[in-house]
């Protein structure tokens, strides 16, 4: 009953949220749903903003800079696990879902985060990690208590083999086999992830219905959606059977073995239906392992939620995730077929993606997806161009509006990261040199989008008062949000221009993409169009001037240029330009 009543109430304030948003005159959005008009942003809460000076980010410090997020246009926040948590994996391990982690605050302070964002227009998104638990998890404590406990089998226990050794040869993840003994009920436990991350067993009716009350109880706190942590591994295949061994460690990757294994798609239409239809809000999936064909079954009219994030163009210069040593070159167009084949799979079902360049797993894109060299202001303000008016809901991870970048550490014991460590362990276990191995850590190691945020060119870039948990970027003097607020010609204000257009040009937002030039090794550029009006887009991501042919562009106003002026045809090095005309030409 109570959910019935907040379910009615969130609908009513959403839509209150959009009338709000949408503003006199402002063309008709494709449709109602909120989630699909607005633009996320995700918080690495441990370094977003610290409010009391523990060195740690907490919730009093993000209502402390909701502002920045408001005049960025942000209408919804994913949130980072902030749950109560050993922090084995930066808050991923959850050791109780109902409870807020002591350093990042109180359930007060939570409530009080929730209602601040509503009043700016903007929706909480919780990151609900279901694939598994904490080893301090009272679930897991009990299931490892006995083998006769009522929740014995809540995560996935298997004797060893004849041997004594581990059920299968799986390798985790993080590195490392993905099993676990336990003396006191002499098996081993799956784990996906870490070995402080035990996984769930999804099998169970009694795992399911216990997940589903925990997504209910926040959407009856009014969170604006979830996004589903690993869910492609919820479900595991009948049968454990060794795989190849792939490495000099004679084990096999999970990855290959368990994601999105068939049956999986049943176990999430009862999730959503329990949880999120009747409602407004969103669920997004982090999918790692779906193929763009698959896309119809997971989102859009027949799908299992709202979105999933497709990864393949972030890991497109990563074969094999384990080995960070290994890396292949990639020129534009493939980059720009994976964004465009996402589309395509999701046209006829009417499906939705978000859009996104960077996470808390990814470097920053800067350095990822732009050549050698290329100016960080230039080049932050074209990849922001492709975030903001590709089809979709943007997800700007913190920081990317500044135009952050990666850091460059020389020594691991600089990396926090656990996995970030393992993957160095393997890289050497695999005979590549301590080089080798440090190079592949600055390039893609997770720390780089988890260094805090850049404030103020204050000591630790006003992030902290005391001692930073993770080193501000030593960049931090010339690139914060204080200056680039000041400067008209700053990355920040780049989004800021660009967020306005999505609301006075609505096609950026509910208009079709079609690309054009796929095999334009400079160039990125589509049209959007909807029933008013048709938005050109081209973007040169190389650090050469480009040239295009201007018939695509012809009788067509310019909106706006990242180099101030442009001139049809012609692009400067990293210059992003939008056209416009009248829809049908
Ligand atoms: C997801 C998260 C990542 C985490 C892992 C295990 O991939 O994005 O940060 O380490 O799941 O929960």
């Amino acid at each position: 009953m109570k959910k019935r009543i907040y379910r009615i109430l969130a609908v009513l304030t959403a839509a209150c949220l959009l009338l709000a948003a949408s503003g006199a005159g402002a063309a008709k959005a494709e449709n109602e749903l909120w989630w699909k008009n607005t633009i996320a942003y995700e918080i690495y809460v441990r370094s977003f903003k610290d409010s009391n000076g523990d060195g740690t980010g907490d919730l009093r410090g993000i209502i402390m800079e909701l502002d920045h997020l408001q005049e960025l246009g942000v209408g919804a926040i994913w949130l980072t696990p902030c749950y109560d948590s050993p922090q084995a994996d930066n808050g991923y391990d959850i050791a109780d879902y109902y409870k807020i982690d002591p350093a990042y605050g109180t359930m007060e302070d939570m409530d009080e985060l929730i209602s601040e964002a509503g009043k700016r227009g903007i929706r909480i998104v919780m990151d609900l990690v279901f694939n598994h638990t904490s080893d301090k998890n009272a679930w897991f404590e009990e299931s490892r208590s006995g083998r006769d406990n009522p929740k014995s089998d809540w995560y996935i226990w298997a004797d060893p083999k004849e041997d004594g050794s581990a059920p299968t040869n799986w390798r985790s993840i993080f590195g490392g086999s993905a099993w676990e003994y336990d003396e006191t009920r002499g098996q081993y436990y799956l784990h996906t992830f870490l070995k402080e991350q035990p996984d769930l067993n999804w099998e169970n009716p009694e795992v399911r219905q216990a997940l589903i009350d925990v997504a209910n109880f926040w959407v009856d706190k009014g969170v604006g959606g979830f996004r589903l942590d690993a869910i492609t591994y919820i479900k595991k295949p009948a049968v454990f059977a060794d795989g190849k061994p792939d490495a000099a460690d004679g084990l096999s990757g999970i990855h290959a073995l368990t994601a999105d294994t068939p049956g999986i798609l049943d176990f999430l239409r009862e999730f959503q239906a329990a949880v999120s239809v009747g409602t407004d809000i969103f669920i997004v999936g982090e999918a790692n392992g779906v193929p763009s064909q698959e896309l119809p079954e997971w989102v859009g009219r027949d799908g299992v939620m709202d979105m999933i994030f497709e990864i393949s163009h972030v890991l497109i210069d990563l074969p094999d995730e384990m080995n960070w040593c290994e890396t292949r070159e990639w020129k534009l167009p493939e980059w720009k077929m994976l964004f465009s084949d996402s589309q395509e799979m999701t046209r006829a079902t009417k499906g939705w993606v978000p859009v996104f360049l960077e996470n808390h797993d990814q470097p920053r894109s800067i350095n990822h997806f732009l050549p050698e060299g290329a100016d960080r202001v230039a080049g932050g303000k074209a990849l922001g161009t492709l975030l903001l008016t590709t089809r979709g809901t943007p997800f700007i991870m913190q920081g990317e509006e500044l135009g952050l970048v990666n850091v460059n550490w020389s020594s691991i014991d600089d990396y926090q990261d656990v996995s970030t460590h393992n993957h160095y362990k393997f890289a050497l276990a695999e005979g590549y040199s301590e080089e080798e191995a440090m190079a592949a850590v600055q390039r893609f190691s997770r720390d780089n989008a988890r260094t805090p945020v850049q404030w103020t060119d204050a000591e630790n870039a006003g992030f902290t008062t005391g001692t930073p948990w993770l080193p501000v970027n030593d960049d931090y003097r010339t690139f914060n949000a204080a200056s680039e607020e000041a400067d008209p010609d700053s990355v920040l204000n780049w989004y800021i221009t660009l967020s306005r257009l999505r609301k006075e040009h609505a096609e950026l937002v509910d208009g079709t993409y079609e690309e054009l030039f796929p095999e334009h090794e400079q160039v990125f550029a589509y049209i959007r169009e909807n029933e008013e009006a048709k938005a050109v887009i081209l973007i040169n991501l190389s650090t050469e001037p480009a040239a295009y042919d201007a018939a695509c562009v012809e009788g067509m106003e310019l909106l706006v240029s990242s180099a101030g002026k442009a001139e049809k045809g012609q692009l400067a090095p990293l210059e992003a330009v939008i056209y416009e005309g009248p829809a049908g030409n």
